[in-house]
């Protein structure tokens, strides 16, 4: 009697999840949409066994990555990838290493379905919403209508949307404020874009990325297919998406495999003529730069670091309780 009338209260419980899905929703201010959103992104509401949440590999004292070589998901598990910080994120679609994902809307589904990640699925995360007395009361102060999967996916996105870095000494510095740059980064600057060194003809753009994929020779024996697992054409094997180079302070370890643990590691990938490059590599011939360059060039890469968005919101979430 007792399991007859759960299976009764599930499927009206479904049956208004789907109605209530399909309902328009319009009418929750954007301001706090994006409160929701926030404290969806630091619940572990949205894992399986309530042991993960968004914050766990997207942490704000690293610009949202989490210094690990590949991420831990349930019970320690390694996901597949190294986690990227997470901001500016309207410009960085499509999204993920291999771009499969065009909307912050989609994006965000990933995390929670991936079984080493979250282990959960969207329907689950919507059933135990609405089975949570606080959640509820929450989000039914936001909404007029019960968590379903279209609102819960637009307030993650909402919040990731206000992810904004855009104040590192490199941004005020080209705002107009010509002392704030060493001789040195200057110099770094120079080297940057030398056609024969070539890192701007795919690290450009406000965030020094050119959101296209490419095959720069990062463990070419890898399984990870990068963007072949998309296309199926040879030509992507090995092809990732050109990552951001702002917050490069914060976010090591770097490359999709979280390889190399430093910027110093990376500039010598770019430059040791010993590396074993792939036939595929589009840098065929290792740059050339002595010692001294080296050095210039990791202190202008440092310039786009933005101290200001991780203190700010590194105080948000202690002010708010937040963290995990
Ligand atoms: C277990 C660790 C883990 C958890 C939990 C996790 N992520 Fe991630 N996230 C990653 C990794 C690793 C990647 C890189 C995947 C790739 O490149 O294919 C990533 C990528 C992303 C991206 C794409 C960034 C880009 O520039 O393409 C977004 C957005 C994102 N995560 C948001 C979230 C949100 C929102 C949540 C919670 C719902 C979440 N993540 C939970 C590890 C995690
Ligand atoms: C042909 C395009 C291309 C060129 C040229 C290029 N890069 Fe990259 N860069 C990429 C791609 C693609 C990745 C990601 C590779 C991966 O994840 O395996 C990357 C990754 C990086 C990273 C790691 C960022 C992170 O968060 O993991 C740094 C730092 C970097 N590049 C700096 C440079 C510098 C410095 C130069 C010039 C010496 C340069 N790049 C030249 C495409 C390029």
């Amino acid at each position: 009697m007792c399991n007859d009338l759960r299976r009764i209260i599930r499927f009206f419980a479904v049956v208004v999840l789907v109605l209530n899905a399909c309902r328009a929703d319009h009418k929750a201010p954007l301001s706090r949409r994006i409160g929701l959103g926030e404290k969806l992104f630091y619940s572990t509401i949205l894992s399986d066994d309530g042991s993960v949440s968004c914050a766990t590999c997207h942490q704000a004292g690293r610009a949202f990555s989490d210094g690990l070589q590949r991420s831990a998901g349930l019970g320690g598990r390694l996901a597949q990838r190294n986690a990227p910080g997470l901001f500016n994120l309207e410009r960085r679609a499509p999204y993920l290493s291999e771009g499969g994902v065009r909307t912050l809307e989609e994006v965000v589904i990933a995390p929670l379905h991936d079984s080493v990640e979250m282990g959960s699925n969207i329907g689950r995360v919507v059933y135990r919403l609405w089975q949570d007395t606080l959640w509820l009361h929450h989000w039914l102060s936001v909404w007029d209508s019960l968590p379903s999967p279209h609102t819960v996916t637009k307030c993650l996105a909402d919040y990731l949307r206000t992810l904004k870095s855009e104040s590192s000494r490199a941004d005020r510095y080209y705002r107009g404020n010509t002392t704030l740059l060493s001789a040195q980064e200057l110099a770094g600057a120079r080297i940057f874009t030398r056609p024969d060194v070539g890192c701007a003809r795919c690290h450009h753009g406000p965030d020094l990325t050119d959101n296209q994929f490419h095959n720069v020779g990062v463990a070419p024996q890898s399984k990870d297919q990068g963007r072949y697992r998309l296309s199926f054409e040879p030509g992507d094997f090995g092809r990732f998406k050109t990552p951001s180079l702002r917050n490069l302070r914060f976010t090591a370890p770097f490359m999709h495999d979280g390889s190399l643990p430093t910027l110093a590691e990376v500039i010598d990938h770019y430059t040791h003529p010993g590396h074993p490059f792939s036939s595929q590599d589009e840098i065929s011939n290792p740059i050339v730069l002595n010692p001294e360059e080296k050095k210039c060039l990791e202190a202008f890469l440092f310039i786009f670091t933005d101290s200001d968005f991780v203190e700010v919101r590194r105080r948000r979430e202690r002010l708010l309780g937040l963290a995990p």
